[in-house]
């Protein structure tokens, strides 16, 4: 059985890393930032392994080869860049181009949505009847953050969806082209960034309907992270945080998108949001600060200042300095989520899955909650699914 993975923004620095880290990665170095590398590996074996998957894609950008990309960006290892001469990859264009992107889609072309749709399913059926073997494919959504949604649009059903595709409504974005595109043509589909494509009721229903699973949103590989876990011990220890001021600076071209401030409106809710259900009251200052600083790269560095009194009301503090790659702790969380996403679609479990909200700044299937309720809801469901 083959996984056929389809990547829209291909060669953005996440999925680059992701594509060229796995194929020229050897074992151990695949292990590092997975969560289901901590789980009992007896439990894994119905799971499909790293080597099953293929991978494709669509950008916007300049292509090239895979490893001239990565070259570029200069994420991975020299050591690991030197394994090979090339990393050949399909990248299919014209890419969808929806109003939301268009000021980032450079010369491209706008097409009408319902060709965008058709482009979309046509590459996804191209790239599978490529296939040497059975295989199943999932699309994953890792291109530029997107702008804030109409509720209206929240609200559509399944119906005004349809109508909204064939009038070319201005509202469908480029999230909502790759969902209900993958979606028809029956593949899961995981959005690791920060868009309201899946709050739609018309892709959630449909979801359901078809019996695929999703996965959503806006992967946690910092911060937010973080965040659930020292929110959860300041609760467990009734310590109460009177106030959390992050800030972010980021120098990738993520941060170069997130510095428009429409494009960061939801990145910003997305990691605000998590402290409330976590320490479970909401009496408190939170700020969160994201900006472009070119010279960090991919390395981003986040800083924590937490206010909190203790007993008798006592007033302290503390800081936290977080220097991490970006899509190096991106990249493993993907893989994972492809694997377990592909074994919901074996068993047929369609919609949200909850036991993946472990991995989203914004988990849209039960929503937040301490860390390591989530973890035990991921090992839970894991080990149900190693038995079936
Ligand atoms: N790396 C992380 O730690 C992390 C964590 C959470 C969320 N994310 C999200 O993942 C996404 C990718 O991050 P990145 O650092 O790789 O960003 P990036 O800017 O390097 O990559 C995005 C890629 O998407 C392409 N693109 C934009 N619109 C497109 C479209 N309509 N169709 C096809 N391609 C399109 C761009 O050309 C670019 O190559 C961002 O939305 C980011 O916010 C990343």
């Amino acid at each position: 059985m083959t996984i056929n993975v389809l990547i829209a923004g291909i060669n953005g620095a996440t999925a680059n890393t992701v594509v060229v880290g796995t194929t020229l990665g050897v074992d151990r170095e695949l292990t590092g930032g997975s969560i289901l590398a901590s789980l009992d590996p007896e439990q894994l074996t119905q799971f499909p392994s790293i080597e099953e998957i293929r991978f494709a894609g669509w950008d916007i950008g300049d292509g090239g080869d895979a490893l001239d990309v990565a070259k570029k960006y200069d994420i991975l290892p020299s050591s690991v860049l030197g394994r090979a001469d090339a990393v050949p990859v399909n990248v299919y264009r014209p890419a969808v181009t929806a109003h939301d992107v268009e000021e980032l889609a450079g010369a491209l072309p706008i097409l009408e949505a319902q060709d965008q749709v058709q482009g979309v399913r046509d590459n996804i059926k191209q790239f599978a009847t490529a296939s040497n073997s059975p295989s199943k494919s999932i699309v994953v959504y890792l291109a530029a953050p997107g702008k804030v949604v109409d509720q209206d649009v929240l609200d559509w059903n399944e119906g005004d969806f349809e109508v909204a595709i064939k009038s070319n409504d201005p509202r469908i974005t480029s999230g909502m082209i790759y969902c209900y595109s993958a979606l028809s043509e029956g593949c899961g589909f995981i959005d690791f960034t920060p868009t309201a494509t899946l709050e739609i009721r018309a892709l959630r229903d449909m979801a359901e309907r078809l019996r695929l699973p999703i996965a959503g949103r806006d992967g946690s590989t910092g911060q937010t992270l973080l965040k659930s876990v020292i929110g959860e011990m300041m609760r467990n220890r009734s310590l109460k945080v009177d106030g959390w001021y992050s800030t972010n600076i980021i120098g990738n071209n993520d941060g170069l998108v997130l510095s428009r401030r429409d494009h960061a409106e939801i990145k910003t809710a997305d990691k605000m949001d998590v402290l409330i259900p976590v320490l479970g009251y909401d009496d408190f200052d939170h700020v969160v600060d994201i900006r472009y600083y070119r010279p960090r790269g991919d390395n981003k560095e986040s800083w924590d200042a937490v206010d909190f009194s203790g007993w008798h009301n006592q007033k302290m503090s503390f800081r936290i300095d977080w220097m991490g790659r970006d899509s190096i702790l991106a990249a493993p969380l993907v893989l994972d989520l492809v694997r377990l996403v592909y074994r919901s679609m074996e068993l047929e479990r369609g919609g949200f899955q909850a036991h993946l909200d472990i991995y989203f700044k914004r988990p849209l299937g039960k929503g937040w909650r301490p860390f390591s309720h989530m973890y035990n809801d991921l090992k839970e469901q894991v080990k149900a699914d190693s038995m079936n």
